[in-house]
């Protein structure tokens, strides 16, 4: 060949080399937050691993960490990937929430979607979604319709979360059964989940190895960095847990297994929830962030209406404290379909009888009360906990004592509503055989809620309460309870993970550890409400069912050394710093009557917002939360801290022109959480938005303040 000829032909085929190699996406891809703060990298190396990293402000929050899917049976989706395409788009919307911390909800993110083939594996496809937001990522796998690929059981997900260093780190243990725990706060290096095995209270703990935690995680780095680790939607998959590599800071997720030991029995398409890390310079930041709930799918019901936030007392405290039981007859050995409740003797302490209901129920609407709940109405609860037993509820009878036509008509000629509630025993097959009919008695009476309960070992024996199975109970219960348009308040279920978007009607969950621990355990140390925001909360609202008024147990059993570790006035400051559209007011009618100038705060505090900012935070030290009302101009702020006491200085330039009356609930100036906790002031003054208000909070105290425009 003549040497221009040649240089001619070499000069086609570098043009055919650059054309094909352009064709071909990267193996590198980078994504930007659309404020460009947060970067994302996708890679996949020569042995078609597949790995993502990601930072903020240009420092690393996820070193290079390792993605993929582990199959029974098969060598899984874990390597011998090329990439087929990579496809990025921006996404901007905004939504307005059925109820919540804000009127208006911005989604706003950059995706890039890679699709992925094993061309070892007769080319099958996987996809994995990255959706980066301002303050944080979601990543999902996606594993499309496809000729070679059907049906498939996980044996383990395996997505690493590399952190950066020894990190702050506020956890519980992994257990597959509970969140009922007080929170640890080390290191990462020092986890040691096997201190589980000190929660005696808990009634039903599973744990995993010693080194896994339980999501939402919350992390703090020393150069400042606030870190969450959780997921998002999650359906038809079990909870994810991390397990932590001590050496090396590295997470890996696992998931909770069901009664064979499997993870998870998925069918094409499916897609996995998402896999969400938050991250901000600011602890502020994290309470506000919106990304799990924004990588929920939004609501597809026509309509929403009857699905109300609300404030409620009940037929319960008494139960937890002692002075009640929900128990009719002192009995033991009972066979659901063999007694004859009638014959019972009854114990002279029950305390959801007719009376007693009346008394809650023109309570209520004496002081402006929703709803009131009533615990231990139907029969079954002399031999409910602990045997194991499949047929021990039947939702639907209710105790001789407890007369549910005339309380139905008396409560609607209130103007209140009682909530219905059914507690499981845990044995969901049992609950699922009877929902129907339950829920149809509900609507007969006029029953808008439900709280759902499940303590105990799981029937079908073998599972537990994270496992795939019972997620889909609970999200099959969400679905039933919409058709009959019933709201949903499940305790003892899986932790939330933003599906209050799609189910607008999960009003809220307990999910961790709640006040009623106060009552009968070693409870809840001052700094526990510090800690659930940043952590359970960033999944959805919690019933934590604040407002205890008497604090200390021995009022009810003499020498007792129980507590509610807070002051009074913390108790108040919980339903601004808390958020939930369903809000209890947790105490006994009897301590409201004693302090009727405090319980004034919870008759006016609202359960639904247009606006929230978060004034100051730090995560197992203190929060400070201020919420504009949805149906009116009034503010209310909610201060708490850990077991120190503190002040904080508050300019309240979010407020408008104009005066506002400022009314404050605080600490007096001795009280103390255990010294003094019952110990508060009340005070009132004039105040513009050019002010500043100064906060004077005890040890394991709060304030809450009031401010209405005048
Ligand atoms: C545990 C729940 O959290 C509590 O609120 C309820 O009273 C009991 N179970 C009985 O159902
Ligand atoms: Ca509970």
């Amino acid at each position: 060949m003549k040497l221009k000829m040649k240089k001619e032909f070499l000069k086609i085929i570098a043009a055919i080399v650059f054309i094909f190699l352009c064709a071909q996406p990267h193996d590198a891809q980078t994504i930007s937050s659309p404020d460009r703060k947060m970067k994302l990298n996708f890679k996949l190396n020569p042995a078609g691993e597949l790995f993502y990293s990601l930072s903020f402000n240009r420092s690393s929050v996820i070193k290079s960490s390792k993605l993929g899917i582990e199959l029974k049976n098969d060598s899984g989706f874990i390597n011998g990937f090329t990439l087929k395409s990579a496809d990025t788009s921006t996404f901007y919307e905004e939504w307005q929430p059925v109820w919540g911390e804000e009127n208006v909800i911005v989604n706003n993110y950059t995706e890039l979607r890679v699709s992925l083939v094993q061309k070892q594996k007769s080319n099958r496809r996987m996809n994995i979604v990255f959706r980066l937001f301002n303050d944080g990522l979601g990543l999902r796998y996606e594993f499309p319709r496809q000729e070679n690929l059907t049906y498939f059981t996980v044996s383990e997900e395996k997505t690493e979360f590399n952190l950066t260093g020894d990190h702050k780190t506020f956890w519980i243990p992994g257990d597959y059964d509970s969140q009922e725990y007080t929170y640890t706060t080390s290191k990462l290096s020092e986890i040691d989940a096997a201190i589980g095995n000190n929660f005696s209270e808990i009634g039903v703990k599973s744990f995993g190895p010693s080194n896994m935690v339980q999501t939402p995680l919350m992390l703090t780095t020393d150069e400042g960095l606030y870190i969450n680790i959780h997921e998002a939607s999650l359906l038809d998959y079990p909870a994810m847990y991390l397990v932590v590599n001590k050496k090396d800071y590295s997470l890996t997720t696992t998931l909770c297994p069901d009664a064979l030991g499997n993870k998870a029995y998925l069918q094409t398409p499916f897609q996995t929830p998402w896999r969400t890390i938050i991250v901000s310079n600011k602890a502020e930041n994290i309470l506000a962030s919106r990304t799990i709930l924004n990588l929920n799918e939004p609501c597809t019901f026509d309509d929403v209406s009857w699905i109300k936030p609300q404030k409620y007392i009940g037929i319960w405290w008494g139960m937890h404290v002692g002075v009640n039981t929900w128990n009719y007859a002192d009995e033991t050995n009972i066979k659901l379909n063999l007694v004859d409740w009638s014959k019972l003797i009854p114990n002279g302490i029950h305390g959801a009888t007719t009376g007693n209901t009346k008394r809650y129920i023109d309570f209520a609407a004496e002081h402006g009360f929703d709803g009131v709940l009533v615990e231990g109405w139907n029969v079954g609860w002399e031999d409910w906990f602990g045997a194991w037993k499949e047929e021990v509820f039947d939702f639907v009878t209710p105790y001789p004592d407890f007369d549910i036509d005339e309380l139905n008509s008396y409560s609607k000629q209130k103007g209140v509503k009682l909530i219905m509630h059914h507690e499981t025993s845990a044995s969901v097959t049992n609950y699922e055989r009877r929902m129907d009919e339950a829920f149809r008695l509900m609507k007969k009476y006029g029953y808008d809620a439900v709280k759902t309960g499940y303590v105990g070992r799981i029937i079908p024996r073998g599972e537990h309460h994270d496992g795939q199975w019972m997620v889909n109970h609970y999200t099959r219960v969400l679905e039933k309870a919409a058709e009959y348009k019933i709201s949903i308040d499940s305790h003892e279920s899986v932790r939330l993970t933003g599906l209050h978007r799609t189910y607008p009607n999960w009003i809220a969950a307990e999910a961790a550890r709640g006040n009623e621990f106060n009552a009968w355990s070693s409870g809840n140390p001052p700094e526990h409400e510090t800690i659930l925001p940043f952590t359970r909360l960033m999944g959805g609202p919690m019933d934590y069912t604040p407002g205890i008024f008497q604090i200390k147990m021995d009022y009810y059993k003499p020498g007792s050394d129980m507590q509610v570790h807070t002051t009074l006035a913390k108790q108040l400051a919980l339903y601004v710093t808390m958020y939930s559209p369903l809000q209890m007011a947790a105490d006994l009618i009897e301590n409201y009557e004693r302090f009727p100038d405090a319980f004034n705060f919870i008759k006016e505090v609202p359960v639904d917002w247009s606006e929230t900012k978060i004034l100051d935070a730090e995560p197992g030290d203190y929060i400070v939360t201020a919420r504009k009302d949805k149906h009116s101009n009034n503010w209310f702020i909610g201060a708490i801290t850990d077991e120190e006491n503190r002040e904080f200085e508050l300019p309240l330039s979010f407020l408008n022109d104009g005066n506002y009356n400022c009314t404050f609930y605080q600490d007096s100036d001795n009280a103390h959480w255990k010294d003094n906790p019952m110990s508060y002031l009340i005070e009132t003054r004039v105040v513009t938005k050019n002010d500043s208000i100064k906060l004077k909070l005890a040890n394991g105290g709060g304030c809450a303040v009031v401010l209405k425009p005048m």
